[in-house]
């Protein structure tokens, strides 16, 4: 079982989201949509963007509540301007709380979503079956 989340402002992070839950062969859902994570899943792709600096407050609050043993391991993606922060604080937190989080993640700057839609596709093919 696999699961697809993010928080998106303004559909950057979502179209990445939906692209590679397409390739994944699931739906991506917004935790603005469902706050928390319900069923158990081997892995939970896990998205977001930086607004000055920092992440969203909602997926950090999301990250932080998110239950180890619901989780077999975390893979991250995000998008912005020219920051990866959101990939490295997430892992930290996730790391912290004891849910492993794959090293490889997949990134899209803000001015090149459409180009990126196919390889967000492979990426989650990767993980597929
Ligand atoms: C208010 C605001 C602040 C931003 N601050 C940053 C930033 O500090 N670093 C960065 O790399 N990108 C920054 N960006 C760019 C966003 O991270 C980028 O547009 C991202 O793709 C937005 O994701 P979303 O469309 O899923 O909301 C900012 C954008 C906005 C609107």
């Amino acid at each position: 079982m696999k699961a697809v989340r993010y928080y998106s402002k303004l559909g950057n992070t979502k179209t990445i989201a939906e692209s590679i839950a397409e390739g994944v062969g699931v739906s991506a859902v917004s935790i603005a949509d469902e706050a928390e994570l319900k069923e158990p899943v081997d892995i939970l792709f896990l998205g977001g963007a930086p607004y000055a600096n920092i992440m969203a407050p909602e997926l950090r609050a999301y990250a932080e509540k998110l239950r180890p043993e619901l989780v077999g391991k975390v893979v991250l993606f995000t998008t912005s301007n020219w920051s990866r922060r959101t990939v490295l604080a997430l892992k930290k937190e996730l790391k912290k709380k004891g849910i492993p989080v794959e090293e490889d993640y997949f990134y899209a700057h803000m001015l090149h979503i459409n180009g990126r839609v196919q390889a967000a596709r492979e990426f989650g093919a990767r993980y597929r079956g």
